[in-house]
């Protein structure tokens, strides 16, 4: 029985040869019964249509199904697997909800697929200190549900209800991040299971502190990892009051440039906004069509203020006073929670908006970030690209950082397009990297972007990120062909 081998996915589960010259010895039909002794047999899965769901995303990256999917209970399995699986060789994948956009939950050499869902507890809330501590499984949305009543809420705001330990891995942020910043900036602590099976908590065991100088952050490492290095388990995250009050406007520019020149502005004058959001006039046609409204078709600022009554005062009339300094309309007011609702749904539905401009075709979302400065330089160059390349491509943009994206949709059959697309996303990444920007704000590296992060941050930084790799997983069965 323990020789018998399973014919998974069209690979062979016989030996196949790993990276770096190790033996992989498969995923065996033994293997797959020593996982549904420890993780219990309804937490396993190695039908076809399951290993589909895990081996893509939401990008355009094909599938690459894993060998099997298994969704463990505790930290306690997890490690166990994980153990299991060091010592056979076997790829680990830790899947959250499966919304990023890099392609990387893809099982490129197949493997286990860990997914956390089932492991979806808020472990404890601390109202006093702000933080909160939760399973890898809770959503962003789930943990803003639980909080309405405490007064407190989390702020990073991706456009999908992403895992709260999925954003970790990749460092995500949103709308809010021009305020309340990444997740990197919201990470108090990890737990970690380490690739042969080690528990590490990456700031001590429950600690959870504001400020430290104790050696090196171990948390900062993980966050953006994207599963290379290590599953996070466990996050203790940062929580913030929820102001006393909050207004939401929108005001249209004669031109690409007028909208960015006034988010340059309204940032220097030190004002604390909380959210300013760039919609271009082919995406805010797009959402009008989408969401069945009718903005003026031109470029958009969306933008937010939290504070006290007064302070919200302040900040509205002086942002005012810049955009109309720059051409800009009156602003358009959302004062109610509904109209608040309806402009931020159009806007966190871009991504769909702009899918539905050309049915049955794919998106990829570009995310350089520049230094603010250089936004109107680099935002107007890409428009002027994108038309001479006759392709179709919106931008929203999370201005306040110096982080936009172009929702390019494109027909996969068309190759010419697909080709056309590759080469315009390189040229936007290496006129961002030029401007000393990067290559991706907030979706990471995935499998896409390898050659670009050589690029961003030279070969010494490359080597050092592939001895942090090796030292932390030797074997290379974390996530492999990921980042580095
Ligand atoms: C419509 C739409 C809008 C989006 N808007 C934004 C946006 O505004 N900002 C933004 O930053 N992103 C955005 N995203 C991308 C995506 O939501 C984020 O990348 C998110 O952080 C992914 O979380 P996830 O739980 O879905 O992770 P997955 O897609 O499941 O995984 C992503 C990566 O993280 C790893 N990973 C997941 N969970 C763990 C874990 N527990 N431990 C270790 N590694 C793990 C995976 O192996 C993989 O490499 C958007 C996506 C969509 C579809
Ligand atoms: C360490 O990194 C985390 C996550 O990026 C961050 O929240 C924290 O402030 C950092 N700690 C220090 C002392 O810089
Ligand atoms: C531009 O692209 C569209 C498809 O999006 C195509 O129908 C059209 O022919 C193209 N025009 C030129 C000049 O290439
Ligand atoms: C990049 O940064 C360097 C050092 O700060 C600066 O000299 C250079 O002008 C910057 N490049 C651009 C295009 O702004």
């Amino acid at each position: 029985m323990a020789l018998l081998l399973l014919q998974l996915g069209g690979v062979s589960g016989a030996a196949r040869l790993c990276k770096w010259g190790r033996r992989s010895y498969g995923v065996t039909a033994q293997l797959v019964g020593d996982l549904r002794a420890l993780v219990g047999d309804s937490n396993v899965s190695t039908a076809k249509v399951v290993r589909e769901q895990h081996g893509k995303d939401e990008s355009m990256h094909s599938c690459q199904p894993p060998d099997v999917v298994i969704w463990p209970q505790n930290v306690e399995q997890v490690s166990k697997v994980a153990q299991l699986c060091y010592t056979q060789n076997i790829p680990m994948i830790p899947f959250g909800t499966g919304t990023g956009l890099e392609g990387g939950v893809s099982a490129l050499r197949g493997g286990v697929c860990f997914d956390l869902t089932r492991m979806d507890k808020i472990l404890h809330l601390n109202t006093d200190d702000f933080y909160v501590t939760v399973e890898p499984g809770v959503t962003r949305k789930s943990l803003n549900a639980y909080l309405r009543d405490s007064g407190l809420w989390f702020p990073v705001d991706p456009g999908a209800d992403a895992s709260l330990c999925g954003m970790a891995a990749t460092s995500a942020s949103g709308t809010n991040a021009v305020r309340y910043g990444t997740m990197r900036d919201n990470v108090i602590n990890l737990e970690v299971v380490l690739p042969d099976g080690r528990v590490l908590c990456t700031a001590g065991k429950e600690r959870s502190f504001r400020k430290t100088s104790a050696g090196y952050n171990l948390t900062s490492l993980f966050v953006g990892s994207e599963g290379t290095l290590g599953i996070i388990t466990k996050a203790t995250l940062r929580l913030y009051g929820v102001p006393e009050a909050t207004m939401s406007a929108m005001c249209a520019f004669p031109s690409v440039q007028a909208a960015v020149d006034s988010t340059v502005q309204i940032l220097q004058c030190g004002m604390p906004i909380a959210r300013i959001e760039f919609l271009d006039d082919v995406m805010i046609d797009a959402c009008n069509k989408f969401n069945g409204l009718s903005y003026p078709v031109l470029p958009t600022l969306f933008l937010e203020f939290h504070g006290t009554e007064n302070g919200v005062k302040e900040q509205v009339q002086l942002a005012e006073e810049i955009t109309q300094l720059n051409g800009g309309s009156d602003f358009a007011w959302a004062r109610d929670q509904e109209e608040r609702n309806k402009l931020w749904t159009a806007r966190h539905n871009a991504w769909y908006a702009a899918l539905a401009m050309r049915p049955g075709c794919r998106g990829y979302s570009t995310d350089v970030c520049v230094p603010v400065s250089k936004l109107p330089q680099i935002i107007v160059e890409t428009k002027e690209d994108l038309m001479k390349s006759n392709l179709t491509g919106p931008i929203a943009g999370h201005v306040g950082d110096g982080n936009f994206h172009c929702l390019m949709v494109m027909d996969l059959n068309d190759e010419e397009e697909v080709n056309k697309v590759k080469e315009f996303t390189n040229r936007l990444a290496r006129r961002a990297l030029a401007l000393n920007g990067t290559c991706t704000g907030e979706h990471g590296i995935g499998i896409g972007k390898r050659r670009l992060l050589q690029e961003e941050i030279g070969e010494v930084g490359i080597e050092a990120m592939k001895q942090i790799k090796s030292t932390f997983d030797p074997k290379n069965l974390m996530n492999p062909g990921k980042v580095v």
